[in-house]
Protein backbone atom coordinates (compact mmCIF):
# COMPACT_ATOMS: atom_id res chain seq x y z
CA UNK A 1 0.00 0.00 0.00
CA UNK A 2 1.30 3.55 -0.45
CA UNK A 3 3.20 4.85 2.50
CA UNK A 4 3.75 0.98 4.19
CA UNK A 5 7.09 -0.59 3.19
CA UNK A 6 7.07 -3.97 1.84
CA UNK A 7 9.04 -5.43 5.22
CA UNK A 8 6.28 -3.91 7.17
CA UNK A 9 3.77 -5.76 4.53
CA UNK A 10 5.75 -8.78 5.12
CA UNK A 11 5.74 -8.35 9.09
CA UNK A 12 2.09 -7.86 8.73
CA UNK A 13 1.54 -11.00 6.55
CA UNK A 14 3.94 -13.12 9.17
CA UNK A 15 2.21 -12.13 12.03
CA UNK A 16 -1.11 -12.92 10.54
CA UNK A 17 -0.36 -16.63 9.90
CA UNK A 18 1.65 -17.31 13.55
CA UNK A 19 -1.90 -16.08 14.78
CA UNK A 20 -3.60 -18.34 12.73
CA UNK A 21 -1.71 -20.92 14.59
CA UNK A 22 -3.45 -19.49 18.20
CA UNK A 23 -6.50 -20.65 17.09
CA UNK A 24 -9.36 -22.25 19.01
CA UNK A 25 -11.52 -23.97 16.84
CA UNK A 26 -12.27 -27.27 17.66
CA UNK A 27 -15.93 -27.53 16.29
CA UNK A 28 -14.88 -26.07 11.95
CA UNK A 29 -11.45 -27.25 12.66
CA UNK A 30 -11.16 -23.99 10.50
CA UNK A 31 -8.44 -22.05 11.85
CA UNK A 32 -8.04 -18.02 10.90
CA UNK A 33 -5.53 -15.21 11.18
CA UNK A 34 -5.36 -11.79 11.28
CA UNK A 35 -2.74 -8.91 12.08
CA UNK A 36 -4.22 -5.13 12.31
CA UNK A 37 -1.25 -2.42 11.65
CA UNK A 38 -2.03 0.70 13.29
CA UNK A 39 -1.82 4.33 12.07
CA UNK A 40 1.37 4.14 14.28
CA UNK A 41 3.32 1.19 12.85
CA UNK A 42 1.93 -1.08 15.90
CA UNK A 43 1.09 -4.51 14.56
CA UNK A 44 -2.04 -6.47 16.79
CA UNK A 45 -2.78 -9.81 15.97
CA UNK A 46 -6.12 -12.18 16.83
CA UNK A 47 -7.37 -15.44 16.16
CA UNK A 48 -10.94 -16.85 15.88
CA UNK A 49 -11.89 -18.11 19.19
CA UNK A 50 -14.88 -20.89 18.90
CA UNK A 51 -17.23 -21.66 21.82
CA UNK A 52 -19.65 -24.55 22.93
CA UNK A 53 -22.52 -22.51 21.95
CA UNK A 54 -21.65 -21.67 18.62
CA UNK A 55 -22.61 -18.18 17.95
CA UNK A 56 -21.07 -16.90 20.55
CA UNK A 57 -17.55 -17.92 18.43
CA UNK A 58 -15.70 -14.43 17.29
CA UNK A 59 -13.85 -14.19 14.72
CA UNK A 60 -9.82 -13.34 14.39
CA UNK A 61 -10.28 -10.11 12.60
CA UNK A 62 -12.81 -9.37 15.46
CA UNK A 63 -10.68 -10.62 17.92
CA UNK A 64 -7.76 -7.98 16.79
CA UNK A 65 -9.66 -4.91 16.50
CA UNK A 66 -11.15 -5.59 20.59
CA UNK A 67 -7.85 -6.20 21.33
CA UNK A 68 -6.54 -3.34 19.90
CA UNK A 69 -9.03 -0.98 21.02
CA UNK A 70 -8.54 -1.90 24.42
CA UNK A 71 -4.68 -1.24 23.51
CA UNK A 72 -5.73 2.10 23.05
CA UNK A 73 -5.58 2.12 18.76
CA UNK A 74 -8.17 3.75 17.25
CA UNK A 75 -6.42 4.53 13.96
CA UNK A 76 -5.47 1.84 11.37
CA UNK A 77 -4.08 1.39 7.79
CA UNK A 78 -4.16 -2.08 7.26
CA UNK A 79 -5.27 -5.58 8.36
CA UNK A 80 -3.82 -8.96 6.67
CA UNK A 81 -5.71 -12.30 7.06
CA UNK A 82 -5.54 -15.45 6.30
CA UNK A 83 -6.92 -18.80 6.58
CA UNK A 84 -6.18 -22.58 5.69
CA UNK A 85 -7.37 -21.92 1.90
CA UNK A 86 -4.51 -22.52 -0.34
CA UNK A 87 -5.93 -21.94 -3.92
CA UNK A 88 -7.91 -19.26 -3.33
CA UNK A 89 -7.68 -15.73 -1.69
CA UNK A 90 -10.20 -15.51 1.44
CA UNK A 91 -12.22 -11.97 2.48
CA UNK A 92 -13.33 -11.52 6.02
CA UNK A 93 -16.49 -12.29 6.64
CA UNK A 94 -19.58 -9.50 5.87
CA UNK A 95 -19.60 -9.22 9.77
CA UNK A 96 -15.84 -8.62 10.60
CA UNK A 97 -16.04 -5.94 7.44
CA UNK A 98 -18.60 -3.75 9.27
CA UNK A 99 -16.99 -3.74 12.30
CA UNK A 100 -13.41 -2.98 10.62
CA UNK A 101 -15.14 -0.18 8.83
CA UNK A 102 -16.44 1.65 11.91
CA UNK A 103 -12.69 2.62 12.10
CA UNK A 104 -12.29 4.18 8.79
CA UNK A 105 -12.76 3.46 5.30
CA UNK A 106 -9.23 3.70 3.92
CA UNK A 107 -7.53 0.26 5.14
CA UNK A 108 -5.79 -2.17 2.98
CA UNK A 109 -7.26 -5.23 3.09
CA UNK A 110 -4.15 -8.56 2.54
CA UNK A 111 -5.54 -11.62 1.72
CA UNK A 112 -3.04 -13.97 2.61
CA UNK A 113 -3.06 -18.13 1.16
CA UNK A 114 -0.66 -20.02 3.66
CA UNK A 115 2.05 -19.82 1.42
CA UNK A 116 2.67 -16.63 2.20
CA UNK A 117 1.27 -15.11 -0.55
CA UNK A 118 -1.31 -12.03 -0.59
CA UNK A 119 -3.72 -10.46 -2.57
CA UNK A 120 -4.11 -6.40 -1.84
CA UNK A 121 -7.70 -5.10 -1.56
CA UNK A 122 -9.28 -2.55 0.31
CA UNK A 123 -12.39 -2.14 3.16
CA UNK A 124 -14.15 -0.29 0.45
CA UNK A 125 -13.91 -2.59 -2.38
CA UNK A 126 -15.18 -5.08 0.70
CA UNK A 127 -18.08 -3.26 1.81
CA UNK A 128 -18.95 -1.08 -1.42
CA UNK A 129 -22.06 1.41 0.22
CA UNK A 130 -21.34 0.99 3.50
CA UNK A 131 -23.53 1.83 6.86
CA UNK A 132 -20.66 3.72 9.08
CA UNK A 133 -20.39 6.36 11.35
CA UNK A 134 -20.97 9.13 9.57
CA UNK A 135 -24.84 8.31 9.34
CA UNK A 136 -25.33 8.85 12.41
CA UNK A 137 -23.32 12.49 12.07
CA UNK A 138 -19.56 10.74 13.98
N1 LIG B 1 -13.96 -17.03 10.77
C1 LIG B 1 -13.11 -16.01 11.06
O1 LIG B 1 -12.36 -16.05 12.04
N2 LIG B 1 -13.11 -14.94 10.23
C2 LIG B 1 -13.88 -14.81 9.12
O2 LIG B 1 -13.87 -13.77 8.48
C3 LIG B 1 -14.70 -15.93 8.68
C4 LIG B 1 -14.86 -17.04 9.65
C5 LIG B 1 -13.98 -18.20 11.68
C6 LIG B 1 -15.22 -18.32 12.50
C7 LIG B 1 -15.24 -19.81 12.79
O3 LIG B 1 -14.44 -20.04 13.95
C8 LIG B 1 -14.56 -20.45 11.62
O4 LIG B 1 -13.88 -19.38 10.94
C9 LIG B 1 -15.52 -21.11 10.62
O5 LIG B 1 -16.52 -20.25 10.26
Amino acid sequence: MAGTDNAKVKELVLKCMHAREMAYCPYSRFPVGAAILTADGAIITGCNVENSSFGLTVCAERTAIQRAVAEGHRKFSAIAVTCDIKDSFVGPCGACRQVLIEFGTDWVVYLTKPDGSYKETSLKELLPLAFSPAHLGH
